[in-house]
C-alpha cells in the first residue's frame, strides 16, 4: 500500500495540521510505503514572496522531521523538484469539467473572502489530483477540509481511466480520522492560518501561553455545573495533548462545577508544551544540521522521481502522446 500526503509551506504549521494530517501520516509509515511532500507549487496561490517560500519550505521540512517523519522509511521531497506533476496536471485538466472546479469549497470560500481569483487558484484541485495520481497513491491521510479535493481526485482518475484505459491510474482513498477531522482554533472555528486562530506547532512559549490564556469561554461562574463540558473548547484541545485520564478528569470537574477556566487553560498550556517537548528538542538539533535536512529532500526527490517517471510514461502512452 502506498500512502501519500502533502502540506503547503504557506505559513507556520499549527496543531490542526499536526493532528489532522501529520500525526496520522507518521503513524501510517509503519503500514506501507509513505510518500510525503512539501506542496510549494500550491503555496504560490496564496504567497508571492520567494524568500518567505524558501524559509517556510525549510520550516515545514524541519517540523515534519522533528515530529517523526523517518526518511529511511519514507520518501520526503519538495513538490517542485518533480515538475512532471505540472505535465500530469495539464493532462488531467483536459478531462476536468469546469463545473467540478466551480463547485470547489476552498475556491468559493477564498473568492467570497475577497481574494481575487487567478487561474492557479481555480486549477488548485487539478494540481492536487496530479500530486496524488503521479505516485500511484492508495491512501491519503488529510483533514476534513480536504475531503472534497480527494473526491475530485477520484472523479478525475476514474474519468482518465474511462477515457484512456481501465487501469492507467490508481484511484485513491482518503483517510480522515473522525476525532481530529477538524481541530478547532482559539475562537472555536476550524483552526486555520487564514483565521488567525492557531496554536502553532512549535510556537514561542510566552506568546502561546498568552494566546491560550486568552481563549474566550462563556460567562457562567466557576461554581455552576456545566452539563455541556465536552463542548468546551479548552477540553476539546486538552483531549488532543493530554493523557485520556487527565482530560477526562478536567471534563468531569467542569461538568460538576467548581473549577475555574483559568486552571483549565493553564493545564491546556502545560500539556501542549510537554506534548511537543521531545519534538521541539529534535527540531532544535535539526536546525543546526541543515545540510542533513537538504540532503534528505534531495534523496527524497530522487526516489520520488523514479516513481513519477514510470507513471507519467504510462499516462502519456495511454493518451497517445509522444
Ligand atoms: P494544508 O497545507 O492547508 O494543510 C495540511 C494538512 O493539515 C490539515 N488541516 C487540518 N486538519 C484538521 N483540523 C484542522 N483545523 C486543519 N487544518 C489543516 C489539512 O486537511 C491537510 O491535510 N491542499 C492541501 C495540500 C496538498 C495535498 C496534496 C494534500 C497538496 N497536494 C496531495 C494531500 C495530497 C492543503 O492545502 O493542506
Amino acid at each position: 500500500m502506498r500512502i501519500l500526503t502533502g502540506i503547503q509551506p504557506s505559513g507556520t504549521l499549527h496543531i490542526g495540521n499536526y493532528f489532522g494530517a501529520m500525526k496520522p501520516a507518521i503513524e501510517l509509515q509503519a503500514r506501507g510505503e509513505a510518500y510525503y511532500f512539501i506542496a510549494d507549487y500550491h503555496s504560490m496561490t496564496s504567497l508571492t514572496d520567494a524568500a518567505q517560500r524558501r524559509k517556510n519550505t525549510l520550516d515545514v521540512a524541519l517540523d515534519f522531521l522533528a515530529c517523526g517523519l523517518d526518511p529511511k522509511r519514507s520518501v520526503f521531497w519538495r513538490q517542485s523538484d518533480i515538475p512532471e506533476v505540472c505535465e500530469l496536471m495539464w493532462i488531467l485538466g483536459t478531462l476536468t469539467p469546469m463545473g467540478l472546479l466551480e463547485r470547489a469549497h476552498s475556491y468559493k470560500d477564498k473568492t467570497a473572502k475577497g481574494i481575487s481569483p487567478n487561474f492557479g487558484l481555480f486549477a488548485y484541485p487539478v494540481l492536487m489530483a496530479a500530486d496524488i495520481l503521479l505516485y500511484d497513491a492508495n491512501l491519503v491521510p488529510v483533514g476534513k477540509d480536504q475531503r472534497q479535493h480527494l473526491e475530485m481526485t477520484r472523479d478525475i482518475a476514474i474519468k482518465f481511466n474511462q477515457s484512456y484505459g481501465e487501469s492507467s491510474l490508481v484511484v485513491p482513498e482518503a483517510e480522515i480520522r473522525e476525532e481530529v477531522a477538524t481541530v478547532p482554533g482559539l475562537d472555536g472555528q476550524k483552526m486555520s492560518k487564514s483565521y488567525g486562530n492557531t496554536i502553532d506547532l512549535f510556537g514561542d512559549e510566552k506568546a502561546t501561553k498568552k494566546k491560550i490564556m486568552g481563549i474566550v469561554m462563556d460567562s457562567r461562574t466557576p461554581a455552576e455545573p456545566k452539563p455541556d463540558a465536552e463542548k468546551n473548547l479548552a477540553i476539546q484541545l486538552l483531549k488532543l495533548v493530554a493523557p485520556a485520564e487527565v482530560s477526562a478528569d478536567f471534563e468531569n470537574r467542569l461538568r460538576a462545577g467548581g473549577m475555574g477556566y483559568g486552571d483549565l487553560k493553564k493545564a491546556l498550556f502545560e500539556h501542549y508544551w510537554n506534548h511537543f517537548a521531545e519534538a521541539r528538542a529534535r527540531r532544535a538539533e535539526l536546525s543546526n544540521n541543515l545540510d542533513y535536512v537538504n540532503q534528505v529532500l534531495k534523496d527524497g526527490a530522487e526516489r520520488a522521481r523514479a516513481t513519477a517517471s514510470g507513471v507519467i510514461a504510462r499516462a502519456r502512452k495511454a493518451c497517445g502522446l509522444a
